[in-house]
């Protein structure tokens, strides 16, 4: 960030009663965007399927319809195309910090879809003030349903919780190179399907989850699926 936007903002920040520090973040967070230096990040969303020109509404891309290989593809593309674009509103990972509506309730199912898409094409305007920008032209349909995807794939509040002294005990062994990395994998992926996400979409994309992933029987791998667990099992704190 440049010397004179932080100029800027410190003199249009005076004069406004005392805020917090967190307060003050959400409020360089909206000038930013106000002064247009917060551009949509593209989506690469070339590895998905194409879901032609009208727009749905419904997400083309759960399990359910279009297969286990292009919803995970869908997460990891919407994991990218969320964090870029709406975390600095609605909270990074979907945890809201109470700026923008908290994301990871909206149903997992037509009703759910029909809402998201229409705020993610048309954004949210009120009494001439942009409050959320619109992403339909610039960022496109699949990166709409991809974003969507990861949406409703966070886990719930507390979702990790019952699985907190195990997931804690794995990753100590992970990292310490001990266990068999198979039973570990086969574990973790057991743990996995049955953390829940507030959506109803019937499997969370956890830490657990992608621990279980990255396990591919390197010594890097079980490091690297150790730090994922660190990083979930604090977030979840
Ligand atoms: C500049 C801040 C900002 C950004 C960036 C932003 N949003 Fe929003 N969004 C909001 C606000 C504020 C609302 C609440 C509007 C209202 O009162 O209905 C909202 C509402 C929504 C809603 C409706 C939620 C509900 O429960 O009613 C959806 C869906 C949504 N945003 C999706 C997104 C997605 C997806 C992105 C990124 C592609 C995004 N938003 C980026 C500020 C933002």
């Amino acid at each position: 960030m440049t010397t004179s936007l932080l100029a800027r903002m410190a003199a249009q920040t005076r004069g406004l009663r005392p805020v917090g520090l967190a307060a003050v973040g959400v409020m360089v967070a909206q000038l930013v965007w106000a002064h247009g230096d917060v551009t949509p990040q593209p989506v690469n969303t070339d590895a998905l399927p194409d879901v032609g020109e009208e727009w749905l509404i419904e997400n083309p891309y759960r399990a359910a319809t279009a297969g286990d290989e292009v919803w995970a593809q869908a997460v990891l593309i919407g994991d990218s195309g969320y964090n870029q674009n709406c975390a600095r509103c609605h909270g990074l990972g979907v945890v809201s910090g109470g700026l923008a509506p908290d994301l990871r309730f909206l149903e997992a199912a037509e009703y759910g879809d029909e809402w998201f898409v229409e705020r993610f094409q048309h954004g949210y305007t009120q009494d001439g003030t942009t409050k959320m920008p619109a992403f339909g032209e610039i960022l496109g349909q699949k990166a709409g349903w991809a974003i969507r995807t990861y949406i409703e794939t966070r886990p719930e509040d507390g979702a990790l919780d019952a699985f907190a002294d195990r997931l804690g005990q794995i990753r100590d062994q992970l990292m310490a190179g001990e266990g068999d990395p198979a039973a570990i994998k086969t574990e973790l992926e057991e743990i996995a399907v049955q953390i829940k996400t507030a959506s109803g979409a019937p499997i969370a994309d956890s830490a657990a989850r992608r621990a279980a992933l990255a396990l591919d029987g390197s010594a890097s791998a079980a490091k690297h699926a150790g730090e994922m667990l660190t990083i979930g099992l604090s977030a979840a704190h």
